[in-house]
């Protein structure tokens, strides 16, 4: 399976996505990662694991249905046939996400259907929540929203800043992506009324992680 990957930053999803390619725990190949960035450091990481790297800047096109054609025209050239959103931070167009229908996943952190959008950390602290994670969910026209693959549990301690707790959550995040990527790849899932099923239950999903402090 060719894989495509947008970003926008850093890439450390993308770079656990690439590690895992790379060992075959996913049987898929990294085809093309796009940014609509040019100065995103996962654009490095993806040079330097030779795979392509494409820049489309949202501000060189007129509307947002002209960007997502430009999207949807650069994976298809890459033979593109299954999309993953790593801290790609552009809303998608319902044209996009329906042509990319149960072929286009997401990772977010917070446990969804809580704290969609940004600054999910600091608005957790703020809600006085116990518990956060994160969340891998195939995509759909609303923000955030779609049948979720794979979670973690991560708790909220009573000193947490935005930036601890998101540097805890971090870890989890890979490691539920490359599981859910995994999953996916291999088709141990079916999707029935809107909710995943998976063949095998997933260690990742089922476990609470306790805190290390
Ligand atoms: C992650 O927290 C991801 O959940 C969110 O954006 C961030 C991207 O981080 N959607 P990175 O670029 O993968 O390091």
């Amino acid at each position: 399976m060719n894989i495509g990957i947008l970003i926008s930053g850093n890439g450390s999803n993308l770079q656990a996505l690439i590690d895992a390619c790379a060992t075959g725990h996913i049987p898929a190949t990294i085809a093309v990662v796009i940014s609509n960035k040019a100065t995103a450091y996962g654009l490095e990481r993806a040079k330097q694991a030779g795979i392509a790297t494409v820049v489309l800047s949202h501000k060189d096109y007129a509307s947002r249905e002209d960007y997502d054609t430009a999207l949807t025209k650069t994976l298809e050239e890459y033979k593109v046939s299954f999309v993953c959103l790593a801290g790609f931070m552009r809303l998608l167009t319902p044209a996009f996400t329906q042509a990319w229908h149960d072929r286009l996943i997401n990772i977010h952190p917070s446990l969804l259907p809580s704290f969609k959008g940004l600054d999910t950390h600091a608005r957790a602290i703020a809600a006085g929540v116990k518990f956060t994670g994160c969340t891998v969910h195939f995509v759909r026209p609303a923000m955030d929203e779609g049948p979720i693959i794979i979670q973690a549990v991560v708790p909220i301690l009573q000193d947490d800043t935005p930036e601890t707790l998101a540097a805890r959550v971090f870890p989890f995040e890979h490691q539920c992506y490359v599981e859910a990527l995994r999953i996916v790849t291999q088709g141990q899932y079916k999707i029935v009324e809107e909710k995943v099923i998976l063949d095998k239950p997933s260690t990742i999903s089922q476990g609470i992680v306790h805190p290390r402090n």
